[in-house]
């Protein structure tokens, strides 16, 4: 029986961090566990910095981007020695079992804290969409509504000067966020880790939309780490008949308030991950599938392959 329950939140923040640790708190408290948050992800586990959760510690946060505890990337976090320091600091302090809100690497650190005799249960907290075992994670739906309102905007003035805007989304090594955008809005061509970098393929085809579709603006959506993305634009003027913009969206992407989709699927999954600890699970991570709230462990979702995107690719370029 579990009587205390440690939360974190690790890696890149994404909105609907909070919503999640609210609703892991609320769960947990219901049920008579108590609830500690742990600041700065890894980092304050191995420094022992905790907070007890009330009910209304998490008040007024289910709307907030960001999280409440704070998150970091903590690389020592591999080392065993480390592992075994933030064992002892839960130990010393009462607490069972954690919640991991993050990314695949926070997974990790889910996993081997559990081998080391706690029982963890990862939610995937990151705009990225990168993690298998779910078809979305929470944050990427707000993200994405980040991403198109940035690029409805950039079309209006791109049309009104026969522009063609270049426009870097986050995603790490995932090409969903781009893609899910390019689809949204209606974007020329999208680039991503899953199509590759072509360049002369992407000059050829703006060049036949200026010259033969008559297209009086082009929309370039590309996934970061593919290229520079001012020099494309430089090409673009030099090479098509367009003038070519480079925007970055960069961080902004990863604020701003949760859309209603992140908070539902945080609220879900967060109610799950309690779930799981009171029934004695441990190492797993919580999913979305056909809408239904999964778990599986942890390793097997890190040696899954995520679902392949084909089909939307397809709907892609059947639509531009
Ligand atoms: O994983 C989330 C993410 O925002 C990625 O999309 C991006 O590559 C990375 O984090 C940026 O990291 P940082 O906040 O350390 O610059």
């Amino acid at each position: 029986m579990i009587r205390r329950i440690g939360i974190l939140t690790s890696g890149g923040d994404s909105p609907g961090m909070n919503a999640a640790i609210r609703a892991v708190t609320r769960t947990a408290l219901s049920n008579g566990i108590e609830v500690v948050g742990i600041k700065d992800g890894y980092r304050g586990l191995y420094e022992g910095n905790f907070m007890s959760m009330k009910k209304t510690d998490v008040s007024d946060i289910l709307d907030r981007g960001g999280t409440k505890l704070g998150s970091a990337r903590l690389k020592e976090f591999k080392d065993v020695k480390v592992q075994e320091k933030c064992v002892e600091n839960l130990k010393k302090s009462g607490i069972d079992a954690i919640v991991v809100i993050g990314g695949d690497g926070s997974y990790r650190g889910a996993l081997a804290l559990t081998k080391l005799g706690i029982n963890c249960i990862g939610l995937p907290g990151t705009i990225d969409n990168d993690i298998p075992g779910t078809d979305y994670t929470i944050g990427f739906d707000t993200a994405l509504n980040t991403v198109v309102e940035a690029v409805d905007k950039l079309r209006d003035t791109s049309s009104s000067h026969h522009r063609c805007s270049v426009v870097e989304v986050m995603g790490n090594h995932c090409g969903d966020l781009a893609l899910w955008a390019g689809i949204s809005c209606g974007a020329e061509i999208v680039v991503t880790p899953e199509t590759g970098y072509d360049e002369v393929e992407i000059l050829e085809k703006l060049m036949y939309l200026d010259r033969n579709v008559n297209k009086n603006h082009a929309i370039v959506i590309i996934s970061e780490k593919m290229t520079h993305v001012e020099d494309l634009a430089n090409k673009i003027s030099n090479h098509t008949g367009f003038s070519g913009r480079a925007t970055v969206l960069g961080h902004i992407q990863r604020g701003g308030s949760p859309t209603p989709f992140d908070r539902v699927l945080a609220s879900r999954m967060g109610e799950k991950a309690v779930d799981l600890l009171m029934a004695g699970v441990g190492g797993h991570c919580v999913g979305i599938l056909e809408n239904k709230i999964i778990s599986m462990p942890i390793e097997e979702a890190l040696s899954t392959l995520k679902t392949s995107r084909k089909q939307l690719y397809r709907l892609f370029d059947r639509l531009v």
